[in-house]
């Protein structure tokens, strides 16, 4: 049956991982996966999700099914958690998803029941799962210029350029923080501008949001998204608790969904859990119910700030002590400390990515996209060392 199988195209990211795992060298350095490591090189569970997993053992009483929806007081919960206070409950509908890319696969699907061939735009670079979930579901998959990875900063006039072309049969596909692989992020004003072109032009944005909490702080991390939510009557948004509750492998997250009425709504609720239940039926419940109750805890929810808030201090020091260390050696690293979030991109071509590996076991995903979150703060002159030896 599968002896005709072309063989499948290694993933970009998980593929560096198991390089990673099998190089011997004990120096080696991974800067691949989107993945937080404490000062131990770990990737902790945290102590609030701990906490909430030992209750959770004990009080649970059943593990029968939920409905199509999933856990819905984690769905009220994360709702809470990004969008505006004041929003118009019954236009919203909520599902829960495996993980923020079981919400694009989902509202892809969606997309493409909808209006079969339409186009979704990209930034230009973006998350390297982004376009194969977009053309798996049917849609056409344009990119819209981003970042200038000479400076690592926004192309904001040609950004802007090319959104004035877009149109009803467009949707722009937006990192609502923490930009995926560069760091670059929309500015409010830039938000601001977004949100009235969409309502002039008609196209219709859609916010993926996988780093709250990673960037300025939960509040100002949902900004953007919480402009477009007020000023438009349509929105998508896929949401990740993978890394500011660290529940990567527990796979929770959601697809949210503006409407223009409650009717609407409803309709497209009932579609979000026919192509759910066609495809994975439910998403799995443990990591939706240890986010509820630790959001349903006021000692678990302080609990939590203080550590995602102890995450984002150390990101931020890891990037001033890398762009110290480059600039100890005549490397500009000023953009390291510009950047929001996990993730930089450096200019580096494919060629000096491989030599990184090949001679110096410093693992990046290709592109040149360093995930900072998961650098050795004592190994910032080692990572100098070999940049400064590529370039
Ligand atoms: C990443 O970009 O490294 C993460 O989002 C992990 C993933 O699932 O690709």
């Amino acid at each position: 049956m599968f002896d005709t199988l072309s063989p499948a195209a290694a993933d970009p990211i998980l593929s560096v991982v198991e390089a990673f795992r099998a190089d011997a060298r004990p120096h080696k350095l991974d800067l691949s996966v989107g993945v937080y490591r404490d000062v131990q090189g770990q990737t902790p569970v945290m102590a609030a999700v701990k906490a909430a997993e030992r209750a959770l053992c004990e009080a649970q009483a059943s593990k029968s099914y939920l409905g199509l929806a999933g856990n819905t007081a984690f769905l009220d919960a994360v709702m809470q958690l990004c969008l505006p206070a004041e929003r118009e409950a019954a236009r919203w509908t909520a599902i829960q998803t495996p993980g923020a890319s079981g919400a694009l696969r989902l509202l892809a699907d969606l997309l493409a029941a909808t209006r079969p061939g339409l186009t979704v735009w990209i930034s230009d670079p973006s998350y390297v799962n982004h376009a194969p979930i977009l053309r798996a579901a049917g849609l056409q998959v344009a990119r819209y210029p981003y970042l200038d990875v000479a400076s690592g900063s926004l192309r904001r006039d040609a950004l802007f350029d090319t959104l004035a072309g877009l149109g009803p049969d467009d949707v722009l596909l937006l990192h609502g923080c923490c930009h995926n692989p560069s760091g670059v992020d929309l500015s409010l004003a830039d938000w601001q501008r977004i949100a009235g072109m969409a309502s002039r032009q008609g196209f219709l944005p859609w916010v993926d949001l996988a780093y709250q909490g990673f960037g300025d702080g939960l509040e100002a991390d949902a900004a953007g998204l919480q402009i477009l939510a007020r000023a438009l009557p349509q929105l998508l948004v896929a949401y990740s608790c993978s890394k500011h509750f660290g529940l990567y492998r527990e796979r929770t997250g959601a697809a949210m969904l503006l409407s223009r009425s409650a009717a609407s709504a409803q309709r497209v609720q009932g579609k979000l859990f026919e192509l759910a239940r066609r495809s994975y039926s439910m998403a799995p419940d443990h990591g939706a119910e240890v986010v509820a109750r630790i959001l349903a805890s006021p000692a678990l929810t302080q609990q939590w700030h203080e550590e995602l808030d102890g995450m984002r201090a150390r990101i931020v020091r890891i990037r001033s002590r890398l762009a110290d260390a480059l600039a100890a050696r005549g490397l500009d690293g000023e953009r390291l400390r510009r950047h929001k979030g996990m993730f930089s991109m450096l200019p580096l071509s494919p060629a000096q990515v491989e030599r990184l590996r090949a001679e110096h076991a410093v693992y990046l995903v290709g592109g040149g996209r360093l995930n900072l979150a998961g650098l050795d703060e004592t190994r910032c002159d080692d990572l100098s060392a070999a940049l400064a030896a590529v370039a």
